[in-house]
């Protein structure tokens, strides 16, 4: 894959040593989501690390001193339904503050072709940070309608977090949305021929959710 100057790729001793207990096929789901959340946590500092401060007064035992902090409202989580769900907990870890909105996509099974069901998102989310989170880049369709989505309601500043990428989606995101930076823990090597990233881990959602 070429590179792209809007894509992080974690590589991370940590974070491959998880993904490897995530992908095997007889992790269960309570392991499965902890695993999620983790590496969510993970992701989320070096995502946050160009994030506006704010000066604060802090009053120590010894002195007055000048501090720095996140507006507590200056990030807003976007997981896309159903998958990315699984990723809300591992940001509110680390920054338990951020209000969440949500945007439905399903994937047809026939066509690929992502559709939006339901898009609720807090007010004011024009002036936030956006972080879209989505354990799964496959194709990147779902991922591109949503950030088109997030950006027909004004959204100007978005990351994107997935666990898992697949090079024809990761491009496709890059290319389409060259303002996004997109965070990625691990790339794979290709799709399948039913839109399954290899090696991969199966199909998120059900493995969360327990759905099948
Ligand atoms: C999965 C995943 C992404 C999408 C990725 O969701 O969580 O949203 O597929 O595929 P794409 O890059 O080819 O669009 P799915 O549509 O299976 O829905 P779910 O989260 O409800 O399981
Ligand atoms: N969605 C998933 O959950 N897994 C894949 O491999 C591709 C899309």
């Amino acid at each position: 894959m070429k590179n792209y100057d809007n894509v992080f790729i974690f590589n991370h001793p940590l974070i491959k040593h998880k993904i490897s207990i995530l992908r095997y096929k007889k992790t269960g789901m309570k392991e499965f989501r902890e695993l999620i959340e983790e590496i969510t946590a993970v992701m989320t500092y070096e995502s946050m690390r160009d994030i506006d401060l704010i000066p604060v007064r802090v009053e120590t035992p010894l002195e007055v001193t000048t501090q720095y902090r996140v507006p507590e409202e200056s990030v807003v989580i976007v997981p896309i339904l159903r998958a990315g769900l699984g990723m809300v907990n591992g940001v509110h870890k680390v920054f338990p503050t951020a209000k969440v909105g949500h945007i439905g996509m399903y994937r047809d099974e026939e066509t690929l072709e992502p559709c939006e069901y339901y898009c609720k998102l807090p007010d004011g989310i024009e002036n936030r940070t956006v972080f879209l989170v989505d354990p799964m880049l496959a194709t990147g369709g779902s991922a591109c309608d949503a950030l088109d989505a997030l950006k027909k309601r004004g959204c100007k500043k978005i990351k994107f977090m997935a666990i898992i990428g697949a090079p024809e989606g990761v491009a496709r995101v890059a290319e389409a949305h060259p303002d996004v930076t997109v965070y990625l823990s691990t790339l794979d090597r290709e799709l399948n021929g039913n839109g399954y990233i290899l090696p991969g881990l199966g199909d998120a959602g059900d493995r969360l959710f327990g759905t099948k």
